[in-house]
């Protein structure tokens, strides 16, 4: 498997989710993955890209959102970046069911931890934030379809 790259920047609104959610299934299809991980890709995806729409810039629509999608043999690193509002506490964030939001569900991050190898959120008040997540790819059976 050869290694790829792709960088895209967006502006935060909520039709560029599709948009994403495409875009990675695309790569999973073209790595041979199954169709639940590529499912559990679209979501991990779409979960990060929301978080810096709905929360990082607070819904404003002409600020940009950075994804990287970085694949080598071994792995699949994707990378969602924002210079929004960023996280006070982000071990509290991450926690299940935690959302500052009273109308939200607090899972987002939860599905990034459960879908993918490692997780790894830095954050900065009125700087913004940084989720880096990573699938390992050498673990993963070629599917059989
Ligand atoms: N990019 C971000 N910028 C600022 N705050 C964030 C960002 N991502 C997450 N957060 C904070 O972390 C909390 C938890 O995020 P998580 O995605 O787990 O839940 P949620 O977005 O509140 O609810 P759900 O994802 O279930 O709709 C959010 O409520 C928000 O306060
Ligand atoms: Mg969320």
């Amino acid at each position: 498997m050869k290694r790829n790259l792709l960088d895209l920047k967006f502006y935060s609104l909520a039709e560029n989710v599709g948009i994403t959610r495409m875009l990675i299934a695309s790569v999973g299809a073209q790595l041979d993955l199954s169709l639940n991980d590529i499912e559990e890709l679209k979501v991990v995806v779409s979960e990060a890209v929301s978080n810096s729409i709905i929360h990082g810039y607070a819904n404003h629509p002409d600020k940009l959102v950075h994804l990287t999608i970085e694949q080598n043999p071994e792995a699949l690193k994707i990378i969602v970046k924002d210079e929004g509002c960023g996280i006070p506490d982000v071990e509290q964030a991450m926690q299940p069911a935690f959302s500052t939001d009273p109308e939200r569900m607090g899972l987002g991050f939860v599905f990034m931890q459960s879908f993918m190898d490692d997780l790894q959120v830095e954050s900065a008040v009125n700087q913004g934030t940084t989720v880096t997540m990573i699938k390992q790819l050498d673990k993963i059976q070629p599917s059989t379809h």
